[in-house]
């Protein structure tokens, strides 16, 4: 199959221009002068591409579908999750195995391949959560790199669930320094916390803006510090997933300059959303309960400005969703017992266009934070991220000039409410290439389940 998209603004993390872009079969043939004939390159089929953006399709590195978490499982399976990202212009999504204490990684991986496999819509790659750091795991963590699990996932949070100590932290950065492995951190001191929250729920304060009071940002900076420590004495290279704040991006910042090799992420709901919706009425707050917490207004500029200097190399969701009516009741009368996570993956590359709207960021830079980087970051370049000859067909064209209004009414995530309900924005997806098939086109879906490949990732490409 032949396609020529056609007449359409391409814009990569280098810029844009006008051009016509080639496709044959499930790889990107070549990119062109506007103006192809059809007939000149056997077009079996052309998609009209005049006035809109041709970019790469999304890769969202941060996801939980079908993920254990609190007691329960985040709703949105492999296959909704993926059919939603699609929708939203996303066609690559690398999500979380997650160990559990006492299970190998071997295991682990196994039980994520059957969740997944034969189940997305489009291409994804696992990193690897490690709750359960021994000798053993160290060892399966240099292994699984043949296994296409480039990444492992630790926390300072979550004492007696997910928590390692400092000296764990190390150990597993000093095999990640030998291995090339890439270690993620969720950076928020789960010791101090646990305290607050013992506090907070001692005095009866028991509502869901406890739960941002109790994390404050001053936690999350000191983790961040502490972690970029660690790395620095393990020779290892760092990225801080979900950074929430000003104490945080400060940390970033600072070893970055003093040419640390540490990255950094941050998610819509920490660019759009603050502190505020969690204090809603009755228990409304719980649907924008995550770790780390929503934060005051005056960290969102702060944000920006660090996508803006490339303090913040990528934005990912952390798309992790409970029903409000459903799994966020479990904490009714404890915030502590609320399921962590906010849904999001339909609405990525539409709300960080926003920041192209606003001035906060360029077009380039919108394709680079969503897709480039996130390529590069996780082993994926140039197959993934790219408008190139060569790169896989995962082309998104996006409609600039379209308003759309986001709402659990109209979006195809399997959770009972949108943390954006009601929101008006500018941009929208209009069709979207899986691999050179068309899997969305015009507000109509014919993506397929098993359509997805799995992707085995190769390490870190940004290391130098
Ligand atoms: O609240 C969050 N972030 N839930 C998902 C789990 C995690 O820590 O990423
Ligand atoms: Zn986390
Ligand atoms: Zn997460």
């Amino acid at each position: 199959m032949r396609t020529l998209i056609s007449g359409g603004i391409v814009v990569t993390a280098s810029g844009s221009q006008p051009a016509d872009v080639l496709v044959d079969g499930e790889r990107i043939h070549a990119v062109v002068e506007p103006g192809t004939d059809p007939a000149s390159w056997q077009a079996d089929r052309v998609i009209d591409a005049t006035d809109r953006y041709v970019i790469p399709g999304g890769i969202d590195g941060h996801t939980h579908m079908e993920m254990p978490f609190g007691g329960t499982f985040s709703v949105d399976d492999f296959a909704s999750g993926t059919r939603a990202a699609a929708w939203g212009g996303t066609t690559t999504i690398v999500d979380f195995a997650v160990q559990k204490k006492g299970t190998s990684l071997r295991e682990t991986l196994d039980t994520w391949h059957g969740k997944a496999d034969g189940k997305c819509a489009i291409d994804y790659g696992f990193h690897m959560i490690v709750s359960d750091v021994n000798e053993q795991t160290l060892k399966e963590m240099d292994a699984l790199g043949g296994e296409g699990i480039s990444s492992f996932k630790l926390f300072m949070a979550y004492p007696g669930v997910f928590y390692a100590t400092d000296g764990e932290i190390l150990q597993a950065m000093q095999h990640a320094s030998d291995s090339g492995a890439l270690i993620m951190m969720h950076a928020e001191n789960g010791i101090a916390i646990d305290v607050l929250v013992g506090q907070a729920l001692s005095r009866g304060h028991t509502d869901p803006r406890y739960h941002g009071i109790t994390r404050p940002p001053d936690l999350e900076g000191e983790a961040t510090s502490r972690a970029i420590k660690l790395a620095g004495v393990a020779g290892a290279p760092l990225y801080i997933v979900h950074l929430s704040c000003d104490e945080a991006l400060t940390a970033v910042a600072m070893a970055r300059t003093e040419g640390r090799r540490v990255f950094a992420e941050t998610c819509p709901q920490y660019l759009f959303l603050t502190d505020d919706a969690m204090a809603g009425p009755g228990f409304e707050g719980a649907k924008y309960v995550c770790s780390p917490p929503l934060r005051p207004s005056w960290h969102l500029p702060k944000l920006w400005n660090g996508l803006r200097t490339d303090a913040l190399s990528v934005v990912s969701t952390d798309h992790c969703p409970f029903c409000f009516n459903e799994e966020k009741q479990l904490g009714q009368g404890d915030f502590a017992k609320i399921p962590n996570g906010i849904p999001g993956v339909e609405h990525r590359v539409d709300l960080v266009y926003q920041g192209v709207v606003a001035g906060e960021i360029s077009l380039a830079r919108w394709v680079e934070v969503l897709s480039t980087t996130p390529a590069r970051m996780f082993g994926l370049y140039p197959k993934k991220g790219e408008i190139a000859a060569g790169s896989d067909a995962d082309i998104v064209i996006y409609d600039p000039r379209a308003r759309q209004t986001l709402s659990a009414r109209t979006h195809h995530m399997a959770v009972d409410y949108s943390a954006y309900e009601g929101r008006e924005i500018t941009g929208r997806v209009q069709t979207v290439l899986s691999r050179g098939r068309v899997i969305l086109d015009d507000g109509r879906y014919d993506g397929a389940e098993g359509h997805g490949q799995f992707l085995s990732r190769s390490t870190c490409q940004l290391l130098g």
